[in-house]
């Protein structure tokens, strides 16, 4: 019998994670089946409890719920308490669920793995205080960072983040208003829904240095407005979240098969598949 996986969210339609670990499991001869659940908004814990009962071995949690499987979990990793959100949920051998976060580990390594972004000694800047912001934003510092200022369009939560990750290294947050040209950021991540809309948050002109990168979290067109942006500052590369969304998934993969799977060629799929 193949060990069963899945990704629950709401919508779910949309999910690449059943096509990502159908070529991871191909890849690795692995023998397993990977689904996808609508999960219901008012009942996510029994549908969770429902795909574990039922011999469910994983699985990943996807907008909104990443929140509630943080409180679900009978036990959470570090990185997964401080993100305060969990996208991976293990079954132990005694049936309680272990709960992981694999979205910062994702994002540093699609930056330093797969684009050769050093992070030692950097100045980087993370845009946002939401979700997203605060699922990256201990790995990023972990990753060996010589300052991250976490800037919001609401300045009193990225004080609160900042706050609350200080123990994992040098972080300080702050309003967008209190960026300035000059400041010279090595990199700027933007984790804000901004682009969903459409829209780019308000940031000063001159903050990345020269030669710096500029990586949104998300993929695709939502993309666009802050990558253009990038681009518009001179930087030397602008990234979008595709990298990051394989890679967290190759990470969930290991957490669950003990394999990492190679990520480039299914990296290259993906970037086919939606252009
Ligand atoms: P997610 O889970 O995607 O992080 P979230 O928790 O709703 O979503 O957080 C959205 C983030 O995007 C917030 O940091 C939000 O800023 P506020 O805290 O000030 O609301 C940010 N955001 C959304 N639209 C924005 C815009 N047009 N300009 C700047 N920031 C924006």
């Amino acid at each position: 019998m193949p060990s069963r996986y899945a990704v629950i969210g709401n919508p779910i339609e949309h999910s690449r994670s059943p096509a990502i670990h159908a070529a991871f499991a191909r890849q690795t001869g692995q023998d397993l089946v990977y689904d996808r659940i609508l999960g219901r908004l008012d009942d996510f814990a029994a549908d969770v409890r429902r795909f574990f009962a039922a011999g469910g071995a994983g699985l990943n949690v996807t907008v909104p719920f990443k929140e509630q499987a943080w409180a679900l979990a009978d036990e959470r990793t570090p990185r997964a308490e401080t993100a305060g959100a969990v996208n991976t949920l293990i079954r132990l051998l005694d049936g309680r669920l272990r709960g992981d976060n694999t979205d910062g580990a994702g994002l540093v390594r699609d930056l330093a793995g797969n684009h050769g972004f050093t992070f030692a000694g950097r100045r980087v800047l993370l845009i946002g205080a939401g979700g997203a912001a605060r699922g990256v934003l201990r790995p990023l510092l972990e990753a060996g960072v010589a300052e991250l200022v976490v800037a919001n369009r609401t300045a009193a939560k990225a004080e609160t983040l900042a706050a609350a990750a200080a123990p994992f290294g040098s972080v300080r947050g702050g309003g967008l208003d209190g960026l300035a040209a000059g400041q010279g950021f090595d990199l700027i991540v933007n984790a804000t829904s901004a682009g969903l809309s459409g829209a780019l948050p308000a940031l000063p002109a001159g903050c990345l240095s020269t030669g710096g990168w500029v990586y949104d979290l998300v993929y695709g067109p939502a993309a666009a407005p802050f990558l253009d942006w990038g681009r518009s500052q001179g930087a030397a590369v602008a990234l979008d979240g595709l990298g990051m969304l394989v890679e967290q998934a190759a990470e969930s993969f290991l957490l669950w098969r003990g394999v990492r799977p190679e990520t480039a060629e299914v990296i290259a799929e993906l970037r086919r598949a939606t252009a």
